[in-house]
């Protein structure tokens, strides 16, 4: 297969490009990304010699440069995105552009050139939050998104459908709990925790720190994806989960745990407007219908994340930085 992975210079984009370039020795992936500012192509750097592999910067909402991407291509897997709920609340437009307009343009262009296989990557968030006993979701819980993040992935998931039931778009849709692992963006929790400790800063844990999420390791979404692509039912959706519900001040205990330092660190700040207090996920269907299941667990993706972190400082100083925009910058003349 000849795949268009949009967001491929992401966290999880560049994991699933890696992934397919790994597993898949036939097939050839084309990246389309934004670079935004999070971006970078230092996450596709191992990447950049293989034959099978190519890159293109552009925007997903740009019909011209998408339009001949799609025409080449057997599939698109669709990561591009604005994916940080804070930011969301800050700056809702780009998260409407990208996430909702940016998916309509795809799917256009998968429209026009028929028989594309189209793979939409959304997320749990989509179904709101849950209290401490409701039943984790799953695909038959109704949407009700409660940040301008969520609200533009719900629009972009309901778009997905409707291009299959109306046009007979051939497309899957995996809703995710939260990732984690090697090149995450250093704002999202984990990697914010595990750069501030190893730079002797604190952590700021929002609110009383007791909401849950289920964590993932990244490598386990990306086998998920690559298996709804390849044998999942056309117009499903798969829910994709990884058994690690855990409050979030116990992921930073147990960072702090795993680097050997003390719960000094830790500093309780002003919480995320809106913030949801709960996420899980029921896989079943995934795990019966496609024998997916996690296999790293919580407790070992977290000390291998922090190896990998150990391992790439260079990686997470540039990011925090910025100093790895001028490695694109001078690439794209910008
Ligand atoms: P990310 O923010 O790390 O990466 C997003 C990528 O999209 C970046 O490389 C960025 O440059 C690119 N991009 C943004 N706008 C673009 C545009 N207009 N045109 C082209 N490229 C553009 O995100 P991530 O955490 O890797 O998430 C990837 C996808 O997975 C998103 O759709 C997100 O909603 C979904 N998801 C994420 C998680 C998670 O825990 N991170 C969980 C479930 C689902
Ligand atoms: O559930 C899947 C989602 O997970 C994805 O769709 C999003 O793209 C991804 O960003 C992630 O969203 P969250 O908001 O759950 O992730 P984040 O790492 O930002 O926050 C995790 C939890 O930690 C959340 O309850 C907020 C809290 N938090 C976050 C940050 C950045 C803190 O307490 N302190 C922080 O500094």
């Amino acid at each position: 297969m000849k795949l268009l992975v949009t967001g491929g210079a992401g966290f999880i984009g560049s994991n699933f490009v890696h992934h397919v370039l790994r597993e898949h020795p036939e097939d050839e992936v084309v990246v389309l990304d934004l670079l935004t500012y999070a971006g970078n192509l230092e996450n596709l750097k191992e990447a950049e010699r293989n034959p099978r592999y190519r890159f293109v910067k552009g925007d997903i909402a740009d019909s011209e440069v998408v339009d001949p991407l799609v025409a080449e291509c057997d599939a698109v897997v669709h990561f591009a995105a604005e994916s940080h709920v804070d930011r969301s609340i800050i700056e809702p437009a780009a998260f409407v552009r990208t996430n909702v307009i940016g998916t309509q343009v795809l799917l256009d262009a998968a429209r026009n050139h028929r028989g594309k296989r189209f793979h939409h990557v959304s997320t749990d968030e989509v179904f709101g939050a849950l209290g401490p006993n409701d039943a984790p979701f799953s695909e038959v819980t109704p949407y009700d998104p409660r940040s301008p993040y969520s609200a533009s992935k719900a629009g972009s998931d309901h778009l997905v459908r409707a291009y299959f039931h109306t046009y007979g778009l051939p497309v899957t849709i995996s809703n995710c709990s939260n990732n984690y692992g090697p090149y995450h963006f250093p704002e999202k929790l984990i990697p914010l925790s595990i750069t501030n400790l190893l730079e002797g800063k604190n952590v700021p844990v929002y609110g009383d720190g007791k909401q849950v999420r289920d964590w993932l390791h990244v490598e386990d979404h990306c086998r998920a994806i690559d298996l709804v692509l390849r044998k999942g039912g056309i117009g499903e959706t798969y829910c994709v989960g990884g058994n690690g519900e855990r409050e979030n001040i116990d992921i930073v205990r147990t960072l702090l745990d795993i680097l050997g330092q003390s719960e000094d660190r830790i500093e309780y700040v002003k919480d995320r407007p809106g913030h949801d207090r709960r996420y899980a996920i029921d896989f079943s269907k995934i795990r019966n219908e496609l024998g997916w299941e996690p296999s790293v667990t919580l407790d070992e993706g977290l000390r291998q994340t922090v190896e990998w972190f150990k391992a790439h400082e260079e990686w997470w100083k540039d990011v925090k930085s910025g100093t790895y925009r001028e490695y694109y910058d001078r690439q794209y003349g910008e």
